[in-house]
Parts: structure tokens; C-alpha cells; sequence
């Protein structure tokens, strides 16, 4: 897992507290006070007694700043915070890594240490980031427990597959530290879309010409996957239709792979039902060829010198439909134009019977198909414009989604998280 995956996802600073328990991946805990440290928190560690065997206190404390505890009953300095008012002082406990054995005794409500007891008198929300041999991961009580946790709102992150310290292959490893600091931010964020659920399209569709050959476009998914990963860290609930791309899945996003514009047909009407926010970013072809092969289709199988010509059909206006059952749903379409931007905008918001086209410009240097960047206009029903300067996407997708957000309360009366109509 590269860590550029994350680079973006900033999120909000906080009180954050940092509860190791005893595995071997405690070794990484140094490495996650400093990432968590870099962004901007502060950050408060203890140790269960096994996590003591693990990692030194000394090396927490001078990274973090803090005296880091492990014991309930600590012979308390002058000042010094108590167990209660640590557990009410955090914003966000972190438990990572999160040995079976902590999990088991989170999901049964022990507290016969400082972290147990923390973990039962705090209110904030918590990242649990496992990290165990496979068998004890997929052990029915662990997985139980886990059910439990998640039933009671304890968020996770990983484990990861891979080797592992105990010679064993499979999942079990504990998350990246800069993959556990993001998620730090993103659940440190005001969930302005919390109740939200959002449906977005990315990356451009492969229409088969025959089992090696398709008609695609130069659609990287970039511009869709910003916007998931923006609503994601607004707290939305997240589905990523996306086409054939090698980005990786943005944190807390549920990702659906398609090919052609039939299937994202298809994956777009299934998630429709629960989506309350649609936006499609998605460069569908409009034409699929009317009988792909079925075989390779070989030159040497064709007459000496000959062409090949494919007869193409209309692909189905996948927004369009939506438009046309969108009910209480907010819908935004995309426009890729070379010319007449605004216009052609304007006819496809009215077409599409969207409430926001945005519009970019792909003739302009460095901004549209496949690039870190887009200029693009946003048009409205009733003749209104706004247009923005050349921005990363992900500058975009947060302009974007502040858009819906005011949409979304201007509807609701400022309540936010009512479904959509059916
Ligand atoms: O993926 P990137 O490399 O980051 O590039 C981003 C982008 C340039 C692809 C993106 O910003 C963009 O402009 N997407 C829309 C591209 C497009 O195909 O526009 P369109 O004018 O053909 O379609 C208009 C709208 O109808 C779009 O929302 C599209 O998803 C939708 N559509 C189009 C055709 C079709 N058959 N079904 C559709 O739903």
C-alpha cells in the first residue's frame, strides 16, 4: 500500500489518544506517534502490560510529549490527568495494534486495566487496527467479537494480508502508520454528509471488440475517486461504480468494478435505491459494438489487404435515466467539452434533468482526461455559472461537494441525512 494513497486525505487535527496493546507489531507504535504527531495532533499513549514487553514508554513519551501511562493504579504526579479525564480528554482513541485478546475483552466490556477502562468510560469514537497471526483472525471469536464491536460503532482499519512475524501467510498484519493517520483525520472531520449516501461514477467504460481488443477512452477515474475519497472523509456512506482503472480504492469507499457502459448500467441501477446523492463522473462510451467477437478477430483470417469495419449501437444514457427517476435525489452530471462549454453544459443539465453540470474544458492545458487537475464551471437550472480556476481534483471534489451540502440543508431545511424518495 503506497502511501501517496493518503497523501491527500488531510482530515482535521485533534486530541487523539494512542492505546498499544502487546503484539509484535507494537514495534510500529514509535512510527504512528510521529506520523499522527506530523499531522498535527496531540497525541497521549498507554500500554497494556504485554504492549510494556514491546516498546519502551520512554520512546512514546519523547515523541508524543507526554507521560505515557499503563498502569490503572498509578501513583499519580501533581497534575497529573486521571484515568476518567484521559478517557473524556480524547477526541479519537486509536488502538493499534489491537491484539485478539484486547478485542475480545473490548467486546465483553472487561476493564481490568487502564486501557479497558478507557476504552469502556471514553465517548469518542474508535479505531480498533488489528494485528494477529491469520488463525487468530479468522478464529469464529475473534470474528464474533468483531461483529459486536462493529454492531456498537468501533471502526477498523486492516489487517493487511501478507507475511507475517509468526511465519505464517494471510491477513493479520497491522495497517501502514500513515494509512492509520489518515483515517485519524478522516475520522476527526465534522461529518457534514454523515447520513449522506453517495453514488459516483469514475473512469472511462471498455466496450469489447473481441476477447483482446475494446473501445475505451482516456478517463483515468481520477476525478471520481477524488470526490469519493472527499465524501468519504465528510462522512458519507460511499459507493464507487468504477471502470477499468489501476487506482487504488480511497479509504472508507465501497468500490464496485465494471467494464462497459452496460454494466455500469447495471451496478448504477442496484445502488441507486439507497443513494440519496448521484454523481457521475464516468466518460461512457456512447456506442459498444453491435456483435463483439467471440474469438480473436485475425488479419490473416480476412481477405489480403483488407479493412475491418465494426458496426457500433447506442449505449444507454445512464444519467439520463437516472434524471428521469431521481425522486428527492440530488444528481450531478459531468460535461467534457472542446468548444462552447457553457452551452453545451446548459443542454445536457436540462436533458439530464440534472441539478448541477460540471462543466471542463478538455482543450486546456493540464486540466480534464487523465491529469492531477481540472478546470471546470459549475452551471445551474435558472442560468447560473460559477467557474473555477485550475485546481488539483481534489480541491474540485471538496468545491463540489460544499455545493451539494448546500443543496442537500437548502432542501432539508438545514436538517441534514433524509433519504431520498424510492
Ligand atoms: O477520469 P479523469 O481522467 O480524472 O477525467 C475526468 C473527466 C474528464 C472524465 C471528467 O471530469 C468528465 O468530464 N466526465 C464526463 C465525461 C463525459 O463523458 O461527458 P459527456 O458529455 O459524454 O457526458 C455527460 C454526462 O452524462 C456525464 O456525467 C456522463 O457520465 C453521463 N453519461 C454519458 C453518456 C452515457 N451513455 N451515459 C451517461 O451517463
Amino acid at each position: 500500500m503506497g502511501s501517496d494513497r493518503f497523501a491527500s486525505l488531510k482530515g482535521r487535527a485533534g486530541r487523539v489518544l494512542l492505546a498499544v496493546s502487546g503484539g509484535i507489531a507494537a514495534y510500529k507504535a514509535p512510527e504512528l506517534v510521529r506520523a499522527l504527531v506530523k499531522g498535527g495532533h496531540n497525541v497521549r499513549c498507554t500500554l497494556t502490560p504485554a504492549a510494556e514487553r514491546f516498546v519502551s514508554p520512554l520512546v512514546l513519551s519523547t515523541l508524543c510529549g507526554a507521560r505515557v501511562r499503563s498502569a490503572l493504579f498509578d501513583s499519580t504526579e501533581e497534575g497529573e490527568i486521571d484515568h476518567i479525564a484521559l478517557a473524556d480528554w480524547a477526541e479519537l482513541v486509536i488502538v493499534a495494534p489491537a491484539t485478539a485478546h484486547l478485542l475480545a475483552r473490548m467486546a465483553h466490556g472487561l476493564a481490568d486495566d487502564l486501557t479497558t477502562t478507557l476504552l469502556l468510560a471514553t465517548r469518542a469514537p474508535v479505531l480498533a487496527v488489528p494485528a494477529m497471526n491469520v488463525n487468530m483472525w479468522r478464529h469464529p471469536a475473534t470474528q464474533q467479537n468483531l461483529v459486536l464491536l462493529r454492531e456498537r460503532g468501533v471502526r477498523f482499519l486492516g489487517p493487511e494480508a501478507g507475511e507475517l512475524a509468526c511465519g505464517w501467510e494471510g491477513e493479520g498484519r497491522m495497517s501502514e502508520p500513515s494509512a492509520i493517520a489518515a483515517m485519524a483525520g478522516l475520522l476527526l472531520t465534522p461529518p457534514t454528509l454523515a447520513g449522506e449516501v453517495l453514488l459516483v461514477t469514475a473512469g472511462g467504460t471498455r466496450e469489447a471488440i473481441d476477447p483482446v481488443r475494446a473501445i475505451t477512452n482516456r478517463s483515468s477515474g481520477k476525478m471520481g475517486f477524488a470526490i469519493a475519497s472527499e465524501a468519504a472523509r465528510r462522512g458519507a456512506q460511499v459507493v464507487l461504480v468504477a471502470g477499468p482503472t489501476s487506482l487504488a480504492t480511497p479509504l472508507g469507499v465501497r468500490r464496485v468494478d465494471v467494464e462497459s457502459a452496460l454494466e455500469m448500467q447495471l451496478a448504477v441501477q442496484r445502488e441507486l435505491v439507497s443513494a440519496t446523492v448521484v454523481i457521475m463522473t464516468a466518460a461512457v462510451s456512447d456506442f459498444r459494438v453491435a456483435k463483439p467477437a467471440d474469438r480473436k478477430i485475425r488479419k490473416e483470417d480476412l481477405p489480403p489487404g483488407a479493412g475491418l469495419s465494426l458496426e457500433l449501437v447506442r449505449n444507454p444514457d445512464i444519467l439520463k435515466q437516472i434524471g428521469e427517476e431521481k425522486g428527492r435525489r440530488i444528481v450531478v452530471g459531468f460535461a467534457a467539452e472542446s468548444h462552447d462549454l457553457v452551452e453545451n453544459a446548459r443542454k445536457k443539465l436540462v436533458a439530464k434533468k440534472c441539478d448541477i453540470i460540471v462543466a471542463n474544458d478538455i482543450t486546456r492545458e493540464g486540466s480534464g482526461f487523465d491529469v492531477d487537475a481540472n478546470a471546470v464551471v459549475f452551471v445551474w437550472p435558472g442560468g447560473g455559472v460559477e467557474e473555477l480556476p485550475l485546481l488539483s481534483k481534489l480541491e474540485v471534489a471538496g468545491r463540489l461537494l460544499d455545493h451539494v451540502e448546500k443543496l442537500r440543508d437548502a432542501r432539508q431545511g438545514g436538517a441534514p441525512g433524509t433519504k431520498a424518495d424510492g
